[in-house]
């Protein structure tokens, strides 16, 4: 196959390795985030590209590089991509789902626990050399054993994070506007809730849901209100489902007792009244970092887009109807 790929940022070798068996690679292989027009210039002759989350692949693209016929994204989420773009120009878009989920999933109880027991603020205070001795009211936080965990959106990474809870005897309630089956919510012995309802009952409340018009600010002030002033936000989806000025107000009123954020609005930049808060634990959108995860995605993204460039249906395609549609 003498097919032409661009990989827009430096990625794993062997994942360059296995695509240069099968196709002509071209790209930028430093950390820097290729501007539109670099982009759309190196993947101008391009037939097949590996993108990352931090690119835009919308219409503009599209009309650059008129020989693309895959996209392959190095990420679950692809928000990133305007599907309907790409199905306009009969480009197969594809993802990296389920090998991320359970390294996502210990994430999010990093951040649980950490904004639960004031980790990073311990730490700091550690380092600052102002720890002079034990304390019977240094640093209290709250207990995660026997609270209630309120999951939004129970897909493979909801699940995984109610899985864990089992082990701090956590009641789990969960919101989901997609049907979850019984057979699951049994074996996590978590029972589904309104979204008002786990706004109001959750001690904890992780979000696992993808950006979608639907979910925009999911979390918006009236949750906040709604919510327990002891409870404590996780989100690792995606930025823009928490409005992070309502966050920051619920904060600084003592709406809610603290949060933990992997993901952001306008990432990377953080609205400046959280990232002044002690309240909330900051991440730079790191769930699925862990070396193991980020080489099977970023394998599962090169063989995505070899399966498509050679006419077979790459496993984790995105656009399904797209390829119906060819079919029939
Ligand atoms: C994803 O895959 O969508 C994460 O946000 C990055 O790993």
């Amino acid at each position: 196959m003498n097919a032409k790929v661009f990989v827009t940022r430096g990625v794993f070798e062997q994942a360059i390795r296995f695509l240069a068996d099968h196709v002509e690679v071209e790209g930028n292989a430093t950390d820097r985030i290729l501007l539109p027009g670099e982009l759309h210039s190196g993947a101008r002759d391009a037939d097949g590209v590996l993108s990352l989350l931090t690119d835009r692949i919308d219409a503009a693209f599209f009309d650059a590089c008129p020989r693309v016929r895959v996209v392959s994204n190095f990420a679950v989420g692809f928000n990133n991509i305007d599907i309907d773009a790409a199905n306009r120009r009969r480009v197969l878009v594809t993802n990296t789902p389920g090998v991320l989920t359970e390294t996502t999933a210990d994430f999010a109880w990093c951040l649980l626990l950490a904004a639960a027991r004031r980790v990073v603020e311990g730490d700091r205070f550690t380092r600052e050399g102002r720890f002079t001795a034990w304390g019977p009211k240094l640093f209290l936080g709250h207990d995660v054993f026997g609270k209630t965990l309120g999951i939004i959106g129970m897909g493979r990474i909801g699940q995984a994070v109610a899985r864990r809870a089992a082990g701090f005897g956590m009641t789990v309630i969960f919101h989901d506007t997609q049907p979850v089956p019984e057979t699951v919510t049994r074996e996590l012995g978590a029972r589904a809730v309104s979204l008002g309802d786990l706004c109001r009952r959750s001690d904890f409340i992780s979000v696992h849901v993808p950006l979608l018009p639907e979910t925009h600010h999911l979390l918006d002030g009236a949750a906040f209100q709604a919510m327990k002033p002891t409870a404590i936000l996780v989100n690792t989806s995606r930025g823009p489902v928490v409005d992070e000025r309502a966050l920051a107000h619920a904060l600084e009123s003592d709406q809610i007792a603290g949060a933990g954020l992997d993901v952001y609005e306008r990432e990377p930049a953080i609205e400046p009244a959280l990232l002044e808060s002690d309240k909330i634990v900051l991440a730079p959108h790191i769930a699925s970092a862990s070396h193991e995860t980020r080489l099977r995605m970023c394998m599962m993204a090169a063989g995505n887009l070899v399966a498509g460039l050679r006419g077979e249906r790459p496993p984790n395609l995105v656009n399904v109807d797209l390829w119906q549609a060819r079919q029939g």
